[in-house]
């Protein structure tokens, strides 16, 4: 049985899971305090984490029913993600399990939203093709098997498609996170209103979603504050358009640059419903996991964990967290 615990941004989480991937908790506490600045603020989110995470931890092995003795792999989000928020559920994990001298596991956050597909009832196995689309990363990656590290063939060159979502929602007039807001938003309007860029003509598999946001600023500006109140759900309707295809455009060129025909999909963006619609179109074997494990939660990173080499006592106490990139990271 494995507990998991993941703070890498304004989510406090804790998971129990077992070796063959059948979830026992999964607990997600949102945070909620950050609508007002427009965006998580790392200080107020490593706070919320302190406060949270033993009720968190606690419920999770209440919904479990297990208790501490019956855990035998404590895992943590190592990186990346905001450094205090990181710093509160890997120490916390650290301290559980160096309080029982139990083995460690460290995860990589995209690692996790990878192994969300790796989930009972139905995992999904590789090697396949995968599109990781959330808040903070969108990336295109060969996934080989369970233990050689995922091969990355293009991310994001600026903002993040969740980053996209937000700032459109933002403009809109949307809370934060807005990409949920903006689906719902999107749908009494009309997608072909008005035409917004998708890098289209950028060759390869990177993604660029800064060109987009500042189309529709300009948009939105042209348009004055009255004429954008009326077209609202139309503009939500395109911008999302063009997310969702500017996406679609570099999964087409990866599938047929590495010839794959099955395809996984993970971050918070996948839970949004038109790219979901589109992507099962594209005539591959489709894994889109339950919205529940598409945005940031704890068993994903359980799950992770799985494939990792468990660190023993007391070795793991001296490990820290990662903001960005490597250790255990990409292989680029
Ligand atoms: O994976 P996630 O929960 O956290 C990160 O690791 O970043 O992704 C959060 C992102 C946010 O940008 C949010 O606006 C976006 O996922 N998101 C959506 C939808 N639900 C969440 N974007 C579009 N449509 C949705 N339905
Ligand atoms: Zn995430």
């Amino acid at each position: 049985m494995i507990l998991a615990i993941e703070t890498s941004c304004d989510d406090t989480c804790a998971a129990v899971v077992t070796r063959d991937g059948q979830i026992r908790a999964n607990v997600v506490s949102s945070q909620g305090v950050h609508d007002r600045f427009g965006g998580v603020v790392p200080e107020i989110a490593s706070r919320q984490h302190l406060k949270l995470l033993p009720q968190v931890v606690e419920e999770a092995l209440r919904v479990a029913e297990v208790t501490l003795d019956e855990i035998d792999l404590v895992a943590a989000t190592q990186g990346p993600g905001l450094v205090a928020a990181l710093l509160v559920g890997f120490s916390a994990a650290k301290a559980i399990a160096a309080a029982r001298e139990l083995p460690f596991v460290g995860v990589d956050h995209l690692h996790g939203h990878l192994a969300a597909g790796f989930l009972a009832p139905e995992p999904f196995e590789p090697p396949f093709l995968a599109l990781i689309a959330s808040g903070g990363h969108t990336l295109l990656a060969d996934v080989v098997d369970h233990s050689t590290g995922p091969r990355l063939l293009g991310q994001t060159l600026d903002d993040a498609a969740g980053e996209a979502f937000d700032k459109g929602a933002r403009l809109l007039g949307l809370g934060y996170p807005g990409g949920a807001a903006l689906e719902q938003l999107a749908r009494d309007g009309d997608p072909e209103a008005f035409e917004f860029p998708t890098a289209a003509r950028m060759p390869g598999l990177d993604f660029s979603f800064a060109g987009l946001k500042t189309a529709l600023l300009y948009k939105v500006r042209d348009l004055g504050a009255e004429e954008t109140e009326r077209r609202r759900a139309d503009l939500a309707a395109s911008y999302q358009r063009a997310i969702v295809e500017a996406l679609l455009i570099r999964v087409r060129r990866a599938l047929r640059k590495t010839g794959a025909g099955r395809l996984a999909v993970g971050g918070g963006v996948a839970a949004n419903g038109p790219l979901r619609e589109a992507l099962s179109d594209l005539g591959v074997e489709l894994d889109v996991p339950p919205r529940s494990l598409c945005t940031d939660n704890a068993a994903m990173i359980a799950s992770a964990a799985r494939y990792y080499e468990p660190v023993s006592f007391p070795r793991y106490l001296a490990f820290d967290v990662y903001a960005t990139g490597e250790p255990g990271g990409m292989a680029a």
